[in-house]
């Protein structure tokens, strides 16, 4: 398998086989980590990361796992760099392109990092954008791998906002690696008719099926991984809090509906979470509408169902692949 040079920018740009190679290359960085021995082959290169949206885990995984491969990493945050003010994208691609070795992007629309792509002549990997997450489903599916042993055939339940970066990115990793794949939520936030489309092709192929339903009860039957993701994006107003705090508690994971899904079912979450009063947001939605939780339940979040932590720990771990892999590591 040969992925140098490669963008990484949807996993729709990806076979079934890429994306398990990555999940495999991961799983090996993982051990070499964990043994304490040193990866650093890409000595000598250098990665550029822009953030023109707030990281805690992408920022980290990326910059850990290029030091952790010897790469250099300069980090452009979301107001200290001229992109998108002074200074184009297909500019900025040329500047950073002649400099760095690759690219990663967090920002709003994928137009945007398609552009830097198209320009830069290094590989480019998206780090979240408003209608992708990549680089998060790597970690999810390779922490559902680490629990169950494989992915095939899992029943995969998404519960919230389907419609954004997180719903529409697993809805595509599920199709393409044989999860049956179900959007449990109200149809007005199911991802776009579109992009179902276009994965009921991919799940004809690997096997999945894809679901969209509204009753929580039916959605869960059987489920082994239940997902859920914040109920307002980076980048979105204030004024949607309020209709997704009526239209989605519905949709809140709680222990009921873990106890609902399969015995074995465990709780993902690609983070950060309202799950308790412990962050700013939380508290100011809590003075507001009066809730101490939103898209899940501080009782599952913290019961030995969840996986979040781990799951977290592998953004470094497959962050890391994507990027030895496209660099050629
Ligand atoms: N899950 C995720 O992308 O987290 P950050 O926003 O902290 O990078
Ligand atoms: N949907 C969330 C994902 C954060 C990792 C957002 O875009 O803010």
């Amino acid at each position: 398998m040969n992925l140098k040079g490669r963008n990484f920018l949807t996993l729709k740009d990806f076979t079934p086989d890429e994306i398990t190679y990555l999940l495999d290359l991961s799983a090996e960085y993982k051990k070499k980590k964990q043994n304490g021995e040193l990866h650093d082959t890409l000595r000598g290169k250098n990665v550029a990361l822009i953030f023109e949206k707030t990281s805690t885990r992408t920022r980290c995984a990326f910059e850990i796992g290029a030091h952790d491969l010897g790469m250099g990493t300069t980090y452009l945050d979301p107001s200290g760099s001229q992109i998108g003010k002074k200074e184009s994208i297909k500019d900025t691609a040329r500047v950073l392109g002649s400099m760095f070795d690759g690219i990663e992007y967090r920002g709003f629309g994928q137009s945007i990092v398609e552009e830097l792509a198209k320009y830069a002549d290094v590989p480019v990997w998206n780090g979240l954008t408003n209608e992708y997450h990549p680089t998060q489903i790597l970690a999810d599916m390779l922490t559902i791998r680490e629990e169950f042993g494989y992915l095939e055939g899992l029943k995969f339940v998404y519960m919230g906002d389907a419609r954004y970066n997180m719903g529409n990115s697993l809805m595509i990793g599920c199709a393409k690696l044989g999860l049956d794949f179900v959007a449990c939520t109200t149809p007005e936030y199911f991802p776009n008719p579109e992009l179902v489309e276009i994965c009921r092709g991919y799940a004809k192929k690997s096997g999945a099926t894809i679901e969209l339903e509204s009753d929580v009860a039916k959605a869960v039957q059987g489920a082994n991984i239940i997902y859920t993701d914040v109920w307002v994006s980076m980048g979105e107003p204030d004024e949607v809090w309020k209709d997704r705090i009526n239209d989605l508690t519905p949709y809140r994971v709680t222990m009921d509906v873990m106890n609902m899904a399969a015995a074995n079912c465990i709780f993902l979450h690609c983070l950060p979470s309202f799950h308790d009063l412990g962050t700013g947001i939380g508290r100011q939605i809590n003075e507001k509408f009066g809730i101490e939780e939103m898209e899940v339940t501080d009782e599952v979040f913290e019961s030995d169902k969840s996986r979040v932590f781990e799951e977290a720990e592998n953004r470094m771990h497959t962050i890391k692949a994507v990027m030895a892999a496209t660099l050629g590591a």
